[in-house]
């Protein structure tokens, strides 16, 4: 696990969308597992401004949804199949059908969740997964207790997860207690991996991630097992890491 420390969130957003703009230029087919959340906004918006000014093309890419709520309507802004459209798809020109939902009003949600396995096994697998993390662990909404080998599924939220998100709803009463969610085995899967976060509310998600067990109890930590997982974090993120000296000399020095 390679741990990048930045500043502050705008400075993480720009390392992260740095790397994203990356691969995208080298490989404008790439596919690229796409995460909602207050954390990849400025990203989303960096992506678009380097579309716009000529710098990367997202309109070949391939995009796969890593959750969604149950029984949200598409059109409402808190769906995030709305969400990155809103934020990202649609200001990139990527063409209907880019995105590879996962519907949450799907009729037989298992049928949809195992429709999403094979439709991304038939893909061969997405390139980088952008991932954020909850303030209790969780990846997706793989809340602590998902297994390792645990497969795109329906989940049951955390009240934990249904608290945190509750500002983007009238009340923690209506946000959905249910959610279709990339497992973390479906996860582990993906070429790269590119986790980010903000603020001192992660703090003990991120230093259980990175200097804790492999353990269920923190989903994100399950993360140890791939080979090729880049975690980028402010300064207060990363406020509870024993040996964050260390990485921050070593991200220091490989930025030149
Ligand atoms: P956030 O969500 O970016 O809104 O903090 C992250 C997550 O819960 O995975």
């Amino acid at each position: 696990m390679e741990v990048v420390i930045r500043d502050s969130q705008s400075a993480v957003a720009v390392e992260a969308a740095g790397r994203v703009i990356a691969l995208v230029q080298s490989a404008p087919a790439s596919q690229l597992g796409l995460a909602t959340g207050a954390t990849q906004q400025g990203i989303y918006q960096l992506l678009i401004d380097a579309h716009r000014s000529g710098v990367a093309d997202f309109s070949s890419a391939r995009y796969f949804m890593l959750d969604e709520y149950v029984g949200i309507p598409v059109s409402s802004s808190t769906s995030f199949q709305n969400v990155l459209s809103n934020d990202f798809l649609r200001h990139v020109q990527a063409p209907d059908g880019a995105l590879e939902v996962l519907d949450g009003n799907a009729p037989d949600l298992e049928h949809e969740t195992h429709r999403f396995e094979v439709a991304l096994g038939n893909a061969g697998g997405v390139d980088l997964q952008l991932l954020g993390i909850g303030t209790n662990g969780h990846i997706g909404f793989n809340e602590p207790g998902s297994s390792a080998e645990s497969r795109t599924r329906v989940v049951e939220l955390h009240t934990d997860t249904i608290h945190s998100n509750a500002h983007y709803f009238e009340s923690a009463e209506s946000v959905p207690r249910c959610a279709l969610s990339q497992g973390i085995g479906t996860i582990l899967e993906a070429r790269s991996i590119l986790l980010i976060a903000t603020g001192e509310s992660k703090a003990r998600a991120i230093a259980a991630m990175v200097e804790g067990p492999a353990t269920e109890d923190c989903p994100a930590s399950l993360l140890q097992k791939h080979p090729n997982v880049t975690v980028i974090i402010d300064t207060a993120a990363a406020s509870m890491l024993r040996t964050r000296e260390k990485v921050t000399t070593r991200a220091q020095a490989s930025s030149g």
